[in-house]
């Protein structure tokens, strides 16, 4: 007999509540949003006005808002915001202090709870919060991925149609490395429907898109005074979906590296496809000195946090 998925939601804030409305939306499962015993009247009645918008919209998702992590017992997919978000003038890295023991508490319950489920780590510092939850849980890289790579890639891919005059559509950026200011959009490597971006964009406008797609998190904090949610939501979900319907979707995330572009025991942003088996595989793909160089500088800047969490 079939069952329906089900969807596990840690963390009822801003990205979790938004996570809740497009997995029920898109009937990927039964969601359960998950929070804290001092949220759980905030997430339960989250849950229920998202019940009740289906009964508008016409989905049959059930949602529940839980403070148990009993309710987690047999997730597919765990998509886990647990922790605080930045605030103006804060870097992602500030946030490691606080979220550091909140991602080990996450851990450690869904180790108890759902080992076998699918996991998609948003929480920041990313790369080191990814890092962290794979160590506790003992499992497979196959299993957890970080969720950045398709946030960063869609800023990216914002500016240049904005800048080219084009449909958001037909741009096919590549952004690796970690989630910080010097992430790397890799400019060999994006297109516009195959007509190499540097074609269409003029140089000095493509420097200012790349520097604007690095610090894309922080303008919106600037903004706002807390981190973007509709856009981060979207992304994990374009995730999810490629793991629940075994799409085989070729996606920027965090992965566990074993050698791959030359680092170990490190979670950066590659290529990766993720299918039914969760992160099938690691894309590797050819970069400039100028590239591999940029990727080496991000890559030293996540080393710094692991080693942070490692000490802690
Ligand atoms: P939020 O503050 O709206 O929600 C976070 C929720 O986590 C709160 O409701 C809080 O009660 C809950 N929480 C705290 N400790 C918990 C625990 N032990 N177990 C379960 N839940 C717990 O924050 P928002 O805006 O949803 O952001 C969540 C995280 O995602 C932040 O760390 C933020 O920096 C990060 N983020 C990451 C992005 C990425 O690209 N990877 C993009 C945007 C935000």
């Amino acid at each position: 007999m079939a069952t329906r998925k089900k969807i596990g939601l840690i963390g009822a804030g801003n990205i979790g509540g938004e996570l809740a409305r497009l997995a029920a939306n898109a009937e990927l499962g039964d969601v359960v949003l998950y929070d804290i015993p001092a949220k759980e009247n905030f997430a339960k009645g989250k849950a229920l006005d998202l019940e009740q918008n289906g009964a508008v919209l016409g989905y049959d998702s059930g949602i529940k808002g839980s403070a148990s992590w009993a309710d987690l017992e047999g997730a597919d997919v765990l998509i886990i915001t647990a922790g605080i978000p930045r605030k103006p003038g804060q870097s992602r890295d500030d946030l490691v202090a606080t979220n550091l023991p909140i991602i080990r508490d996450v851990a450690n319950n869904a180790k108890k709870y759902c080992p076998q489920a699918f996991a998609i780590v948003i929480s920041n510092p990313l790369d080191a919060m990814v890092y962290e939850y794979k160590r506790v849980l003992g499992c497979s890289r196959e299993q957890v991925v970080g969720m950045a790579g398709v946030l960063d890639s869609a800023r990216f891919s914002l500016f240049l149609a904005r800048e080219a005059n084009v449909s958001v559509k037909d741009v096919r950026p590549t952004v690796l490395g970690g989630h910080g200011d010097d992430m790397v959009p890799v400019l060999s490597m994006t297109t516009i429907n195959g007509i190499p971006v540097r074609e269409l964009v003029a140089k000095e406008k493509l420097a200012a898109i790349v520097e604007r797609t690095r610090k894309g998190g922080g303008e919106i904090v600037n903004l706002m005074g807390t981190s973007a949610y509709y856009a981060p939501a979207s992304s994990a979900i374009a995730m999810a979906e490629a793991y629940l319907l075994d799409q085989k979707r070729l996606l920027p995330c965090a992965a566990y590296l074993d050698g791959e572009y030359g680092y170990k025991d490190l979670f950066m942003g590659v290529p990766v496809v993720i299918g039914g088996k969760g992160m099938e595989r690691i894309v590797e793909i050819p970069l400039t000195d100028e590239e591999k160089a940029m990727l080496a500088k991000s890559a030293k800047s996540v080393q710094a946090v692991v080693d942070v969490v490692k000490k802690s």
